[in-house]
């Protein structure tokens, strides 16, 4: 079997929490920024097994074995190196691409080596424009207009495009790099006649590193309002991929180990003003809402994430959408409440650390509500409480997030404000909340179950997605309940899914999950085809009810037994759909399965 790529490798890693794989095997503890625990490889009494979260490393100073995350997993799994990077990838959900098997492949490794190393030159090229350029004095009057000092700019290496058509293009070819080679790398753009010129032109150029500090592209910002787009970034690519990238991820790495959390902004300017103020935890995620990838990103650093987005319907949106896609993951969502039409580049414009702003923005990061508290303020906040009727709909509304919250202190407060705010019982408010789960309060809306699209208006956004708005068959609680099982116990549920058919589900979606669950058992959220809410919002449900329901392997034999009886059924229904006699093998093996359920033990 071919090699796994380098970059496919360092994306496994990015994408691995080390502490949670050594927890499997012993309990850690946080030591300053480290985790030591009892070594998993020999007896000891006192801990002298150590592991470093970032870098991905153990280490026992009392055997002396050490190694990185996928040596630990070669070492206590029995696995080949490609076997622990292929178990790392299924379970964080990482896509993993395999070098070509034939001789191409070398050339294609130096291939984007040398592409690597042309970003890493073009942005030093750009960064040098900016501050020694006549033509870029616009650049750094703007830049010191909106309070970045040189400091900050010349650590983020943010630099400046010249106006002509040609600077990169002809830079790059007498550097030796053909036409083709500047194409690939995101620089040059084609007109109609398939001439290449320059992409980024009279912008200020903000490079995108990972998490290594290595250039994957640049985002590019217009100097005058009637510059079109605002921001134009590096092409998507092989290089960069906007969905698994965190700008400023390699600079705010430390400060999110010793601060444990991390901030996430929308854009550049946030991220430079917040780091200047001394908030050098921040990252930003360019503009779109957080990604499944960048969830897991921050995950394998910080088990707190502090979103201080802007207050507009987009950011609230957008803190709704993370509140999904972080469902299942082991981080805390919290939001910093921003005023609205105000981001933190503005706010902090110009303030270093220990000024007033940045003390205000800390205790803001400080006191960040919960993300189930701060959607259920918001929806009050957008709920017309003039009329019975406008109270209704809210308490409609927030019950389905109160009801997803794990029962706690908070949820009680939470539960009394709302009371307060709806002019409502307490009692109203908590007796909805507890009877959300089995009878939905509203009336079904459509003949679909979740598989089609939660639609705006019916708490979609909550974690988890909508409930059902029809009751479910026999069939489906089945089925559901199987799914659900197998993640709570995926030892035993791999193999229970593995003799799940497609005959026996009722759907295509759940065939869908089924498939899906069979192979990311583990970690069914990580690295989910995110383009397809309805899908996600289904398995994020199945692994939110996972939780809910005790399961065992007897539980699962029966309901698969149960459900093997409905697929005989059907098919028996089928059969004599025209008149036709019930085929005798398909009697015998129905009442064969009858006589198991009837009989079934769940404790054989
Ligand atoms: N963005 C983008 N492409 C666009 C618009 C925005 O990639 N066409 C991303 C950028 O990363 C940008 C972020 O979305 O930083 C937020 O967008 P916006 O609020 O419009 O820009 P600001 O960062 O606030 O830019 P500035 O402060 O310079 O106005
Ligand atoms: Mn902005």
């Amino acid at each position: 079997m071919a090699r796994f790529t380098q970059a496919s490798i360092e994306r496994v890693k990015e994408s691995t929490d080390i502490v949670e794989v050594v927890s499997a095997y012993t309990d850690l503890r946080r030591a300053g920024q480290r985790f030591t625990g009892l070594c998993p490889f020999h007896d000891e009494r006192s801990p002298s097994f150590s592991v470093n979260a970032t870098e991905k490393l153990y280490h026992c100073f009392g055997c002396g074995v050490g190694g990185d995350v996928f040596k630990f997993v070669e070492e206590k799994e029995g696995l080949a190196f490609g076997e622990a990077v292929e178990a790392l990838a299924e379970r964080y959900g990482v896509e993993v691409e395999r070098e070509e098997e034939d001789p191409r492949a070398e050339e294609r490794r130096k291939q984007r080596a040398r592409l690597g190393e042309l970003l890493e030159r073009t942005s030093a090229f750009y960064a040098q424009f900016l501050w020694e350029a006549v033509e870029a004095g616009k650049a750094r009057e703007y830049l010191a207009g909106r309070g970045l000092a040189e400091e900050v700019l010349k650590e983020f290496g943010v630099g400046y495009a010249p106006s002509a058509w040609d600077t990169i293009l002809k830079r790059g070819q007498s550097a030796g790099y053909s036409i083709a080679e500047l194409y690939d790398a995101g620089l040059l753009v084609k007109n109609k006649q398939g001439n290449a010129y320059d992409r980024f032109r009279k912008r200020i150029i903000f490079p995108i590193r990972d998490a290594r500090g290595r250039v994957q592209g640049f985002g590019a910002r217009a100097m005058t309002p009637d510059q079109k787009p605002k921001y134009l970034n590096s092409p998507e690519g092989e290089l960069y991929r906007k969905s698994r990238t965190l700008y400023a991820i390699e600079r705010a790495r430390p400060a999110i180990a010793k601060s444990e959390r991390a901030v996430v902004v929308e854009g550049y300017t946030d991220v430079l003003a917040l780091h200047q103020a001394g908030i050098t935890e921040t990252v930003a995620v360019m503009g779109t809402a957080i990604t499944p990838e960048q969830v897991q990103l921050l995950a394998a650093h910080t088990e707190e994430v502090v979103l201080a987005l802007d207050a507009d319907s987009a950011g609230r949106e957008a803190m709704l959408r993370a509140q999904r896609v972080a469902a299942g993951k082991r981080v805390r969502l919290r939001v910093a409440a921003m005023k609205a039409g105000e981001d933190p580049a503005d706010t902090l414009a110009g303030k270093g650390p220990g000024s007033d702003a940045a003390d205000e923005f800390r205790a803001l990061v400080e006191k960040a509500d919960d993300l189930p508290v701060f959607h259920v303020r918001m929806l009050l906040s957008d709920a017309d409480l003039s009329s019975p009727a406008g109270r209704d709909r809210a308490l409609d509304e927030v019950v389905p997030v109160l009801s997803a919250m794990p029962e706690s202190i908070t949820r009680e407060e939470l539960e009394r404000e709302v009371a307060s705010k709806l002019e409502a019982d307490p009692g109203l408010v908590r007796r909805r909340v507890a009877g959300h789960r089995q009878a939905p309060a509203q009336p079904p809306k459509r003949a679909e179950i979740v598989e089609g699209d939660p639609g705006p208006e019916d708490g979609g956004d909550a974690a988890p997605p909508a409930q059902p708005t029809r009751p479910l068959s026999a069939r489906e609680r089945r089925e559901r309940s199987l799914l659900q099982m197998a993640i709570a116990m995926p030892s035993d549920g791999v193999d229970l899914l593995e003799r799940l058919t497609p005959a026996h589900l009722s759907s295509g979606e759940m065939i869908r999950a089924r498939d899906w669950l069979v192979a990311h058992l583990e970690a069914p959220l990580d690295g989910i085809p995110h383009d397809d809410e309805a899908f996600v919002a289904l398995v994020t449900q199945l692994v939110m009810d996972s939780e809910r329901e005790p399961a065992s392997r007897g539980a699962m034999e029966l309901n698969l037994l149960w459900l093997e009886r409905a697929m005989v059924e059907a098919e028996l229904g089928e059969a004599t759909a025209n008149g036709g006699d019930p085929p005798v093998e398909l009697q015998k093996r129905h009442g064969e399965l009858s006589e198991q359920i009837a009989s079934f033990d769940p404790e054989r």
